[in-house]
C-alpha cells in the first residue's frame, strides 16, 4: 500500500512509499486512512532534523494528525465499521514513568515515550492503518472531514488546561487574551478563547489572505504589530516560538499573568534582552511562563467538543489546501495563503 514516507535523519527524503500492510501489533482496529494534516513537525521531520523509525526499519511513515474510517474492529472495542476515528499521537514509555503510568504520557518524565509518525512508530499517513482502541478517538459523523483537526485542537485544549491550572494559583478571571501567530495552532487557540467569552487579540506578520478575516469572524482583533495592542493581556498563548516575541509579550503581563508557550521555532536565533529586568518584572508580578507539548486522552475528547461547538464554515476555512497522496511532498511547500494543508490518503 502507499504511504507518506521519509528516511529519518536524511533531508529531502519525502516519498510516496510502498509499505507493507499495517501490522496487527499496531492495534485491533483496522482503518482506511482519509486525511492527514501537515504541521511544522512534519516539515522538520522531512528536513532530517529529528524523527526515528520503527526498530529495524530504514523509513518512517509520517502523519500524526489523522482521520480515518473504521474498516474492521472487534466486538466490544467501542468501534464499528464505518465509524470516523482519529489516532492519539503518543504512547507511554515502556517503564512506565510515574506520569505515563497514570495516563499522562504528555508529561512523560524519562523521554522514552514513542509517537506515531514522529518517534519510533509509523504514523497515520497511509492508505490503511491500525490502532489500539484505547488510543483511538471517536470522531462524530457531524464533524466529517473536519475531524482531521482533532489532533491540532487537542494541543490547544491541553494548553488551555495548563493556563487554567496555573491561573488557579490565585483568584482567576481572565478577560483579555493575546495569541501570537495566526497559523492553525494560533487560530484554534483563538477559537477556544472566543468560545470562553474572552476578548481575543491575534498577532501575525501576514497582512492579507484569510487570516485577518478568520480572526474578525471570531469577534477578535487582528494585529500585525504588538504596539497596536490596546489592552493588557491576562493570558498569552504563544504559537510562534520566536524568542524576541516571547520576551516582548512577557513584558506586557499583568500581575498573575500567564504566557503559555505552545510553539517552537527552528532557530537558532539569538536576541539581546534585559534579562535581569525581565526576571524582576516576572517575580514582582507572580507572572508565569509555562511550556506545553502533546496531549493526553481527555484533551482529544475536549478537542472534539470544541470543534463541534465551532462554526463549521469557519473551520472549513482553516483547511486551505488538500493534496492527493500521490503528490504529498507538495504539501510541504508553503503557499502564501496556506493555513492547514491536508493530504487525501486515497488520492
Ligand atoms: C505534535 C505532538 C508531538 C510534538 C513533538 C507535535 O507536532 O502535535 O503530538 O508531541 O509534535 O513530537
Amino acid at each position: 500500500m502507499r504511504a507518506m514516507t521519509v528516511t529519518p535523519g536524511k533531508s529531502d527524503s519525502a516519498r510516496v512509499g510502498e509499505v507493507s500492510e499495517p501490522p496487527e501489533t499496531d492495534g485491533s482496529v483496522l482503518v482506511t486512512g482519509l486525511l492527514t494534516g501537515i504541521c511544522g513537525t512534519d516539515i522538520e521531520l522531512v528536513s532530517g532534523a529529528f524523527g526515528s523509525g520503527r526498530a529495524g526499519s530504514d523509513h518512517l511513515v509520517i502523519g500524526h494528525e489523522s482521520l480515518g474510517r473504521v474498516l474492521d474492529a472487534p466486538v466490544g472495542s467501542g468501534f464499528a465499521a464505518g465509524d470516523l476515528v482519529a489516532g492519539v499521537v503518543r504512547r507511554p514509555d515502556p517503564e512506565p514513568c510515574p506520569a505515563c503510568a497514570r495516563g499522562e504520557w504528555d508529561f512523560c518524565r524519562n523521554g522514552r515515550y514513542t509517537e506515531r509518525g514522529i518517534k519510533e512508530m509509523d504514523g497515520y499517513g497511509a492508505e490503511q492503518w491500525r490502532v489500539d482502541p484505547y488510543f483511538a478517538v471517536p470522531v462524530p459523523a457531524a464533524l466529517g472531514l473536519l475531524g482531521v483537526l482533532v489532533e491540532p485542537a487537542s494541543i490547544l485544549t491541553k494548553a488551555w488546561e495548563q493556563v487554567d491550572r496555573v491561573g488557579a494559583r490565585s483568584w482567576y478571571g481572565p478577560e483579555q487574551v493575546l495569541v501570537t501567530g495566526a497559523g492553525p495552532i494560533g487560530l484554534l487557540a483563538a477559537l477556544i478563547a472566543s468560545q470562553r467569552g474572552y476578548g481575543v487579540h491575534v498577532l501575525d506578520r501576514i497582512e492579507d489572505g484569510p487570516k485577518p478575516e478568520l480572526v474578525r469572524a471570531l469577534g477578535g482583533t487582528y494585529l500585525t504589530d504588538l504596539r497596536e495592542l490596546d489592552v493588557v493581556p491576562d493570558v498569552v498563548i504563544e504559537a510562534t516560538g520566536v524568542g524576541q516575541l516571547v520576551f516582548d509579550c512577557a513584558e506586557l503581563l499583568p500581575p498573575a499573568g500567564v504566557i503559555c508557550l505552545a510553539g517552537i521555532h527552528p532557530g537558532p536565533a539569538s536576541v539581546d534582552v534585559r534579562l535581569d529586568a525581565l526576571v524582576r518584572q516576572l517575580v514582582v508580578r507572580n507572572a508565569a511562563l509555562v511550556g506545553t507539548v502533546n496531549a493526553g486522552k481527555r484533551h482529544y475528547a475536549d478537542a472534539v467538543d470544541v470543534l463541534l461547538a465551532a462554526d463549521r464554515t469557519w473551520l472549513e476555512r482553516l483547511v486551505t489546501r488538500t493534496v492527493p497522496l500521490s503528490d504529498w511532498p507538495s504539501a510541504l511547500v508553503r503557499e502564501p495563503d496556506d493555513i492547514k494543508v491536508v493530504v487525501d490518503l486515497q488520492g
